[in-house]
């Protein structure tokens, strides 16, 4: 048997498999479920601003700024997830359930955020995940001022709650390296690579744009995973396009911390948990590995780059990976590579 414990936001987790925050993670049958399938942690559906207000009632209903997001939420029945009933099934989860229960927050306005923060940990989740959606549209906004915003909302949830933050973050950004060192300034204890969002489409025939879910960006994932990984006081979690127990090794060896399934529950059922765990302790026995942590980030690029004596001169390393692509040298080296 090997030992495939792991360090996340300060707790000890039998395993990196974590439930990401989906539909998948609203009730606690399903909860359950998922920890009997041998996840170590889960992070429960995010809450949204809007439902906060919501149930606040006519009054702060006022507040949502688009009218039709309310309509939205009204008519999907989502005030059956409002914070009531979230708070309920903390409580409930934290009564049958061992493992770490990780509520997840959505908002827009920075007052609203640590004030809703609160209520989750008050509610008695053991950690925050900040689920920060944006999508850049307004041209007078800068990056700038969107990274510090970002910053602002941990902040500002740090001064108001104990548990530990997570920060899930979009995977369109210009100085991620940056910005990750920011968050954790300001307070992060995780960061979860990437958000997800919904994919833009045209039909011809109908000459008309739709939106559909991707699936993920597994390669971004690991990428920057690869690139953050043990840089900052930050632990990693990887979330997108791991469908397999290979998928899962990778990001590891890559440096996460855990790892983050949804489409693949959404596809096969909590019992594909229960193989992905099986599937990483048979490479793991197999690859004589007794202990997770002595694979975690083992290809990260702090591992790798150890030659090189700063910063500065690794990117040197990345350009002449990226000369090497535009000179068609890139893959001929990198077939006698995997070899
Ligand atoms: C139906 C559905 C609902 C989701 N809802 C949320 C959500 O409320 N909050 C969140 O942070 N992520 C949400 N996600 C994104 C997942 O947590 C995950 O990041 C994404 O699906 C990529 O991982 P995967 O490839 O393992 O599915 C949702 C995904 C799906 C498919």
């Amino acid at each position: 048997m090997a030992d495939l414990r792991t360090k996340y936001l300060g707790f000890e987790l039998r395993n990196p498999i974590i439930l990401a925050s989906s539909d998948l993670s609203m009730s606690l049958d399903n909860l359950l479920r998922a920890e009997e399938a041998g996840v170590a942690a889960i992070v429960l559906k995010s809450i949204f601003e809007e439902q906060f207000l919501l149930e606040g009632g006519l009054d702060s209903m006022d507040k949502i700024p688009f009218p039709e997001a309310r309509d939205y939420l009204q008519s999907r029945g989502l005030l059956s997830y409002a914070p009531a009933e979230m708070l309920r099934l903390i409580e409930q989860a934290k009564k049958r359930i061992a493992i770490p229960i990780i509520a997840s927050l959505n908002c827009q306005s920075l007052e609203v955020w640590p004030k809703f923060a609160r209520q989750l940990a008050e509610a008695g989740a053991d950690a925050l995940e900040l689920n920060i959606y944006f999508l850049p549209f307004e041209k007078e906004v800068s990056s700038q001022e969107i990274e510090k915003r970002m910053e602002q909302v941990v902040a500002s949830c740090h001064q108001v709650v104990s548990i530990p933050l997570a920060v899930k973050l979009p995977f369109q950004i210009t100085s991620l390296p940056h910005l990750a060192y920011r968050l954790q300034q300001a307070g992060a204890k995780g960061l979860v690579l990437f958000n997800w969002f919904l994919e833009t489409e045209i039909n011809l025939a109908k000459r008309k744009l739709h939106y559909f879910r991707g699936h993920g960006q597994f390669s971004q994932v690991l990428r920057w995973i690869g690139l953050l990984a043990g840089r900052f006081g930050c632990d990693l979690a990887a979330s997108g396009g791991i469908m397999t127990a290979e998928a899962a090794i990778k990001v590891l060896l890559a440096g996460a911390r855990a790892v983050q399934v949804c489409r693949l529950v959404l596809e096969k059922g909590f019992p594909a948990l229960k193989s992905l765990i099986e599937g990483i302790e048979r490479w793991m026995i197999g690859e004589g590995y007794t202990r997770l942590d002595e694979f975690i980030g083992e290809l990260s690029w702090k591992e790798l780059s150890l030659t090189y004596p700063d910063e500065q001169a690794a990117s040197g390393y990345f350009r002449l990976q990226y000369m090497k692509a535009y000179t068609g040298r890139f893959n001929a080296r990198n077939k006698s590579d995997s070899q």
